[in-house]
């Protein structure tokens, strides 16, 4: 057995010494510590059985402010009395009275005086005289009045009970009943070997061979610690970092593209018609008066006017209507990652492709707790000889499931730039609702003839923070943004 403290040793060493039990308040005092260091330390004492605890009644006598006066000026009695001694044993009550400067006090003095016999009150010459002979001894009284006069109080015992009934009946001391917690040794405790146990062996320890006075604190894991903040970088930026560790892992080379894009890369390029909602004011952002000078390769532009016109060589019969190159030239804050998809494959058209990009798009959108105006998406495309829509599905089972969301489904649904479409869907237990992940699909030869590609690409996209969300239980998005110390600070770095 080991005592977890020096209070608990020092308890057990104070009990063994006096002999006897000791209250609470005795042992603060003899080992200089606070009531409640006692009481945790007699606690654990407790629990191992190495004391018990009982409650004890302890009356005390406590001076009233009478008897607080008559302590330090004597008895009213005694002071008459000596007054008297003092002018040769016999005065006349009245000149008495005066003498004395206190009536109040002075009929008191000559009750008592005359109930404890030491004087007496005699007509002489037909005028009442008070008569004493000599200065008695100390009464028990007095004696008590005394032992109390420098504390005000004290264990009823150590008084006399004569001197207490006397006084209290006088109304000079009261008699106060307190209850107090008393601790004994049991008989484990009174043969227990002192031995402090330590929660941490220093060198010191070691080295002076000190640790054979100690037992060691056996270690609990389950004990509660103070929280502590260490610094991490932001959930946001390191699930950024995660995700494209696992596109890397996934054998995927990462890509950029610009935030400013024209219209031509983020909308005509994937065969959006120009009438199509999406590019609606109230859902891009454009930028005025400015226009990209970047369609310069006739060519292309050529290509994929024929194409929204009337489907060009690609086998489709294309929007129809008339298609503006000015339109195409408008900047927008792209409104997706796609555009950095299909940039990169204009410019690499030899199989294979595997790229991904994890980055900023905009919407203009209403902020909301499911909505920013600025957020990240995930996007990957790969580009093979016969690459088909069974291996989009497994390499996107495989990313989530790198990521931890094992039941995902797929969907059917629409995007005007792939054909067949899906869309990634995960349940969520805690909303009871399945939550979209992400659109895919393999690109329509409206996308890829135009730039020449020949192979079938696959693509998908999607929405980083609701994924992030998912994984920290999180149902406000803003919360990612807000820089809420509190917030990141209790944020789990593994949750
Ligand atoms: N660009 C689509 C979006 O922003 C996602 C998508 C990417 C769909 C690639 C199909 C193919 O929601």
């Amino acid at each position: 057995m080991s005592l977890e403290s020096k209070f608990e040793s020092g308890i057990l060493e104070a009990l063994r010494r006096n002999n006897r039990a000791l209250s609470f308040r005795e042992i603060c005092v003899l080992l200089g510590i606070s009531e409640s260091s006692v009481a945790s330390a007699v606690s654990s004492l407790y629990q191992k059985g190495l004391v018990s605890v009982s409650s004890r009644e302890t009356r005390y006598v406590r001076l009233t402010d009478e008897g607080k006066h008559h302590s330090e000026n004597g008895l009213p009695e005694r002071r008459l009395l000596r007054m008297i001694l003092e002018r040769g044993g016999m005065l006349p009550i009245e000149e008495a009275r005066k003498a004395y400067h206190d009536d109040f006090f002075f009929n008191i003095a000559l009750g008592w005086l005359n109930r404890k016999g030491w004087g007496i009150v005699k007509a002489i010459n037909g005028v009442p005289q008070i008569v004493v002979e000599r200065d008695p001894l100390e009464g028990v009284d007095e004696v008590v009045l005394r032992m109390l006069a420098s504390q005000g109080v004290s264990d009823i015992r150590l008084l006399d009970s004569n001197g207490v009934r006397l006084l209290s009946s006088r109304g000079l001391v009261k008699i106060v009943e307190e209850v107090e917690r008393v601790v004994s040794l049991t008989n484990a405790g009174m043969a227990v070997e002192l031995k402090v146990a330590v929660t941490q062996l220093t060198p010191e320890l070691i080295r002076d061979g000190e640790w054979r006075n100690f037992g060691l604190k056996p270690y609990d894991v389950r004990a509660d610690v103070e929280p502590i903040y260490p610094g991490k970088l932001h959930p946001l930026t390191e699930f950024i970092k995660e995700v494209k560790e696992i596109f890397t892992e996934m054998g995927f080379t990462e890509v950029k593209g610009p935030l400013v894009e024209s219209c031509f890369w983020n909308f005509d390029a994937l065969f959006t018609p120009q009438d199509h909602p999406a590019r609606e004011m109230q859902d891009t952002f454009y930028l005025s008066n400015l226009s990209s000078t970047e369609l310069v390769d006739r060519e292309l532009v050529e290509r994929v006017r024929r194409t929204h016109e009337d489907g060009w060589e690609t086998g489709s019969t294309g929007w129809g209507g008339e298609w503006s190159e000015e339109a195409a030239k408008r900047l927008v804050l792209r409104t997706h990652t796609t555009c950095v998809s299909v940039r990169y494959l204009y410019e690499h058209r030899n199989p294979p492709v595997k790229v991904f990009s994890v980055d900023r798009v905009f919407r203009n959108e209403r902020v909301s707790f499911k909505s920013l105006a600025e957020f990240h998406q995930i996007e990957g495309i790969i580009m093979d000889r016969n690459v088909t829509l069974r291996d989009l599905k497994g390499v996107l089972t495989e990313f989530y499931r790198k990521l931890g969301l094992e039941k995902i489904q797929f969907w059917p649904s629409y995007f005007p730039y792939t054909e067949p479409s899906m869309n990634s869907v995960v349940y969520v237990p805690q909303v009871g609702r399945w939550l979209e992940l992400c659109g895919m699909g393999v690109f329509r030869p409206e996308v890829t003839k135009p730039l020449g590609i020949e192979h079938p690409v696959l693509a998908w996209g999607g929405g980083l923070e609701r994924l992030l969300m998912l994984r920290l239980g999180v149902r406000d998005v803003r919360i990612l943004y807000q820089n809420d110390l509190g917030w990141l600070r209790r944020v789990k770095l593994c949750p």
